[in-house]
């Protein structure tokens, strides 16, 4: 496989980035013009009753009303009822361009049919579940084997959550060491271990409600690309108990929010040596998404396990597994072939056949089409548009790219971090509050993002898709504060 099937066409220039970034959060918010959020308010009112109606309903019944953390949407989660490539339609009838594509797995666009016939097919001779061996659990395996050398073994669970709480099982009972250390910020599922500095760097335990300490005590963070921080830890931990594994998102924290330097990963892989830590590559959202090989081929490092999880099953149900060194990933088979001592892992649905049968048509489509270099491309497109609305309006605004992940940051809330602690807890609500009321803005202008910071772009992106969607956000963007 050559170099130019990844999606990243050229890496971006993080330390441009950051004077970017850090420049508009020292700046004052500028958030939409107050008749502007009116309109996008009357929005929803006038034109998605039916979903203000379903979701009221449900919150009788559904704490917050709606279940996903990416559906809480301001001022309220709207309910969709058709998927279609790169479009998705809620019960109201208002079509949006999806830049959400589930929180990342849809990269061959929505409900894509070549897909959903091979899972229908399965369906109409097995169904979805047996508790026994399918042989697509075998050709899965072999499949991300040939793309991923570092997959000597491979085990498929549940989804992303499960996949990294099974690889810090299995580095701990492999090095038989204790501490495991994240970068500050970056989310890893919700496992009560990687509870801990989540979202905003330096903030521990904040979020770990209903988590007995004991839960988050074997569990360290660093400052996001900070290497002495890490080097620091991993010489302490030497003497209270070792350092099992090291564990990062390749592309950095939050799909990238807070980048990394190019060579970051090469210098952690290099630590872990030095202290015999095992490296966990976080590949839940860069696997496959960056490219067949990931982001370790990608960047050329290999890590002693990798995660997987969202593109991995192409968006069927359940995403989510765990591979690497045969060594390491051997402990948790028990008996013969195993290792004799067991780090057990289980999950009544975990590798059924359904979830086997998707994945392995969703990796040989994404590979078949292409998937990751035109969803990249798809991705240059949006930012290169978006970053000449932001120069034309001169707005403070960021927007950067990894391939298909995009990154538009308007309020800087995801930069914010506890170096200044009391600037940051002042000004997290009303920056929270500002990119609320940007996805809302979109969402009223017919797009779908991430939490109003963040998008992913698939296969199904077209060049006429990208350019309706510059459009439409430079209808948005036109309309903040100070803008003639
Ligand atoms: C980097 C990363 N790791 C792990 C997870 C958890 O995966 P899941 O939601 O499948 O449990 C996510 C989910 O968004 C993620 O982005």
């Amino acid at each position: 496989m050559s170099e130019q099937k990844y999606a990243i066409s050229q890496y971006p220039d993080v330390d441009a980035i950051y004077q970017q970034l850090d420049a508009l959060v020292s700046q004052p918010l500028r958030p939409l013009k107050r008749e502007a959020m009116q309109a996008v308010l009357e929005y929803y009112d006038s034109k998605c009753a039916r979903s203000k109606q379903l979701t009221d309903e449900a919150k009788q019944i559904i704490p917050g009303g709606v279940q996903h953390n990416l559906a809480f949407n301001y001022p309220f989660p709207i309910a969709i009822e058709k998927a279609q490539d790169a479009h998705l339609w809620d019960v109201d009838g208002n079509r949006y361009i999806d830049f959400l594509q589930a929180g990342g797995p849809t990269m061959l666009g929505s409900n894509y049919a070549p897909l959903r016939e091979k899972v229908f097919e399965l369906l109409r001779s097995c169904g979805p579940v047996t508790g026994l061996f399918h042989e697509f659990e075998l050709k899965l395996a072999r499949l991300i084997q040939s793309y991923m050398p570092s997959i000597e073994m491979f085990r498929m669970l549940g989804s992303g959550t499960e996949g990294v709480m099974a690889a810090i099982r299995a580095a701990r009972t492999f090095t038989k060491k204790k501490y495991v250390i994240k970068v500050g910020g970056a989310y890893h599922g919700w496992s009560d271990g990687m509870i801990y500095g989540l979202h905003v760097p330096g903030t521990g335990r904040l979020e770990a409600k209903g988590i007995p300490h004991g839960g988050t005590s074997a569990t360290q963070e660093f400052f996001p690309n900070s290497l002495s921080a890490l080097r620091r830890h991993l010489i302490l931990n030497r003497v209270r108990g070792g350092t099992a594994a090291v564990i990062l998102e390749p592309v950095g924290p939050e799909s990238g929010t807070r980048p990394v330097p190019y060579d970051f990963n090469r210098k952690v892989r290099e630590l872990c040596d030095e202290f015999g830590a095992l490296l966990i590559f976080d590949e839940v959202v860069t696997g496959f998404r960056l490219g067949m090989r990931g982001a370790q081929g990608y960047f050329g490092v290999k890590p002693d396990l990798t995660v997987f999880g969202k593109c991995i099953t192409g968006g069927y149900p359940m995403a989510g597994g765990v591979g690497g060194r045969a060594d390491v990933v051997s402990c948790f088979a028990a008996g013969i072939g195993g290792t004799g001592e067991r780090a057990y892992i289980g999950g009544t649905l975990s590798a059924n056949p359904l979830s086997c049968v998707a994945g392995y048509y969703a990796l040989k489509e994404m590979e078949r089409t292409n998937a990751p270099l035109i969803a990249g491309k798809a991705g240059d497109r949006l930012t290169a548009g978006l970053q000449n609305i932001i120069t034309r309006l001169g707005l403070p605004f960021v927007a950067y790219n990894q391939g298909s992940i995009v990154h538009l940051e308007t309020s800087g809330v995801m930069l914010l971090d506890l170096h200044n602690p009391i600037r940051t807890l002042k000004e997290l609500k009303p920056r929270k509050h500002m990119i609320e009321e940007m996805g809302a803005a979109y969402m009223a202008n017919g797009l779908i993002t991430l939490a109003g910071s963040r998008m992913y772009t698939s296969l199904a992106d077209t060049d006429a898709v990208i350019d309706e969607a510059l459009n439409r956000f430079e209808t948005v963007l036109s309309c903040i504060e100070g803008v003639k």
